[in-house]
């Protein structure tokens, strides 16, 4: 059985991701030595499973953003408490990354951090949500708005849970791969599934090792995110997250070069990469995006949480990708408004 073994390197709360075909079934292996009981938050109606052996509960969310709440942290948190659930013991998150967030999140405020395991179950959470501490909820002034720096103690991606994965999250999970790809400029579409899971664990790894909590350098993996966030929010998540990214990064070449910062050529190949090989952002897709605001937008992204002075872009330029704050709103609007009027996406 082909399995990767990459570990986030934070001194004593180091922990490894493992990926490979049946991983899930090893996780009596990574549950702390403490733990007694276990809870597991995990989706309604999920094709996939993992429990521990250890004495558990299960906790079923109902699918969808809605669910990442301050109420589901609240329910969560009370059945913590049913169950006897001490600091020692685990919580364990088995779905995409709106389970990873909020059970990671509850377990962060769980008698102020109390140990977690992330199982990904979808290609997204497994290169990108369930790696790296970040856990948060969303509130109706904007998402990821409430939350915690909370690394996992191990992370289980299980390739089997993506055989019965919907083409749409298929497709959201290579939006996140697409902008690894701009990041190291590796060729992940040449890989085996396993090997490219791999790789962007181990790529997204090395920066969250290098700066957690995102002081710098972690901030080039929201390559793309800026404008995604806005169409989630001000397109009411019609279009998923990996979907609004794979927009974000058309439109970070286009201000990028709007700013003089690459050629058309550069812009060319955002689009060849995403459109062409990656084979993201459809025409139905594109003309949802359309039809959305532009100054709603915007003012959306004028919102953002990672906004200072201005607006924060990762920009491609020609030392490679920069984290660029203070970028005009106005200019970012022209450049919008221009991005926009493309009838018909080039790649
Ligand atoms: N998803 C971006 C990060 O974890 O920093």
């Amino acid at each position: 059985m082909s399995r990767r073994e990459i570990i986030v390197d934070l001194g004593d709360r180091s922990y490894p991701v493992i990926v490979g075909e049946g991983v899930a079934s090893l996780i009596d292996d990574y549950l702390p030595s403490t733990a007694r009981r276990a809870v597991v938050v995990t989706e309604a109606g999920l094709p996939f499973e993992c429990r521990p052996s250890i004495d558990h509960a299960v906790v079923e969310l109902a699918p969808g953003e809605e669910s990442k709440s301050l109420r589901t942290v609240e329910n969560i948190s009370r059945l913590f408490a049913t169950h006897g659930l001490t600091r020692a013991d685990v919580v364990i998150a088995v779905g995409g990354g709106m389970i990873t967030d909020v059970a990671g999140f509850s377990a962060a405020c769980w008698h102020r951090g109390t140990a977690f395991i992330n199982v990904p179950t979808t290609l997204l959470g497994m290169v990108d949500a369930a790696i790296g501490g970040k856990t948060a909820v969303n509130i109706p002034e904007g998402k990821n708005l409430v939350g915690a720096f909370w690394q996992p103690a191990a992370v289980l991606a299980d390739t089997r849970s993506l055989t019965t994965l919907p083409d749409k999250e298929m497709r959201c999970g290579l939006g996140e791969v697409a902008k690894y790809h701009f990041i190291a400029g590796d060729d992940m579409l040449s890989m085996t599934i396993v090997d490219r899971i791999a790789r962007c664990a181990a790529i997204k790894a090395e920066i969250v090792a290098s700066d957690e909590r995102e002081g710098g350098r972690r901030a080039l993996l929201n390559y793309g995110h800026t404008l995604a966030h806005a169409i989630e929010s001000v397109g009411a998540h019609e279009l998923a997250h990996g979907e609004a990214v794979a927009v974000g990064l058309l439109f970070a070449a286009h201000l990028a070069h709007a700013l003089g910062r690459i050629d058309d050529r550069r812009v060319a190949q955002h689009h060849q990469v995403v459109r062409s090989e990656y084979g993201l952002v459809s025409d139905s897709q594109w003309n949802l995006v359309r039809r959305l605001d532009p100054s709603e937008l915007v003012s959306s992204m004028t919102r953002d949480k990672k906004a200072v002075d201005g607006l924060t872009f990762v920009l491609d330029g020609t030392s490679g990708l920069e984290v660029v704050v203070g970028v005009d709103p106005t200019i970012v609007g022209e450049s919008l408004r221009n991005f926009l009027g493309q009838a018909v996406l080039h790649g």
